[in-house]
């Protein structure tokens, strides 16, 4: 089933936190010389008209990124707002928000490589639009978990590997854990970024719990609500990471802090950022 669109949820909350947590890693990956491997298993389109029907249709972003676009923010937010930023260059009000391919691409160094996996035709189409003339990015139409197995072990062997599903079907969650599992006995010394959401269901219970027994050591998980956790829509956004860069955690819980005031209701759970499995 491929119904899911992102374009009418682009910029949201769970798309702020998301996305500061991958210019976070990027910038950690871009302190050393050596290049690094970027791969997506599902990449989405890469640039989002927040004028547009769709995105207007939801006004997601409002209370997002259009709650933090305009303010001061310390200098762990420069990366990811400079990329926000630089799409709305024309007027200086926002009407474009980045995917997290064009978050990658802006981070790129020479001898850097980024591979995409879109299944979606029509999205696909969009996201090999964006990147036609740039020789880092390597777009694909194929399926996410298939395509990205195929290319571990990279070349630069450093790295990270976004897992970014809908989970418009349930069984995503458990496709998700096994393709960590897999990949990482391909590639032990990557960085993992995996997002899930919260919902009351909390079906992403059984994914981590899958991810905490399997031997897999260093995972971060990191969480932060809106909403009281009995509310009926997705209430909260959540990230694992596996081999974090160095102090990855300190910085989450500061960024992290400083989003949650901006961003959620006054009974929203506090933030987390601890460790499901230690080193
Ligand atoms: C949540 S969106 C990605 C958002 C993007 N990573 C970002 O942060 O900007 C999920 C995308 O996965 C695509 N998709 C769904 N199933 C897929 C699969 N099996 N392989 C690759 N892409 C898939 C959808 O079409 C959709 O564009």
């Amino acid at each position: 089933m491929l119904s899911y669109q992102h374009s009418y949820h682009a910029g949201n909350f769970a798309d702020v936190h998301k996305h500061l947590c991958l210019s976070l890693i990027l910038d950690s990956l871009n302190k050393k010389a050596k290049p690094w491997s970027y791969f997506e298993t599902h990449a989405g389109t890469a640039r989002y008209d927040l004028e547009g029907e769709q995105a207007q249709k939801t006004a997601e972003y409002l209370s997002g990124i259009g709650r933090i676009y305009d303010l001061k923010l310390p200098p762990l937010f420069y990366s990811y707002l400079n990329v926000v930023k630089g799409m709305n260059t024309k007027g200086s009000s926002l009407a474009y928000y980045p995917g997290s391919p064009l978050i990658a691409s802006e981070a790129v160094r020479e001898g850097d490589k980024i591979a995409l996996m879109e299944l979606h035709p029509g999205e696909y189409q969009q996201l090999k639009a964006v990147f036609r003339r740039n020789d880092d990015v390597a777009v694909h139409h194929r399926d996410g978990f298939e395509g990205v197995m195929s290319l571990l072990p990279p070349k630069p062997n450093r790295g990270l590997i976004l897992i970014d599903p809908s989970y418009e079907v349930k069984t995503e969650y458990q496709q998700v854990a096994k393709f960590i599992i897999k990949a990482h006995q391909r590639w032990s010394n990557g960085c993992y970024m995996i997002w899930y959401p919260l919902l009351k269901a909390a079906n992403h219970q059984a994914m981590l719990r899958k991810l905490r027994l399997s031997g897999i050591r260093k995972i971060l998980k990191a969480e932060m609500c809106v909403k009281s956790d009995d509310d009926d829509r997705m209430y909260g956004t959540g990230l694992l990471v596996i081999n974090p860069p160095w102090q990855l955690d300190e910085q989450l819980k500061r960024v992290s802090d400083i989003l949650q005031t901006r961003l959620s209701a006054a009974d929203a759970p506090e933030v987390v950022v601890e460790w499901l499995v230690k080193e």
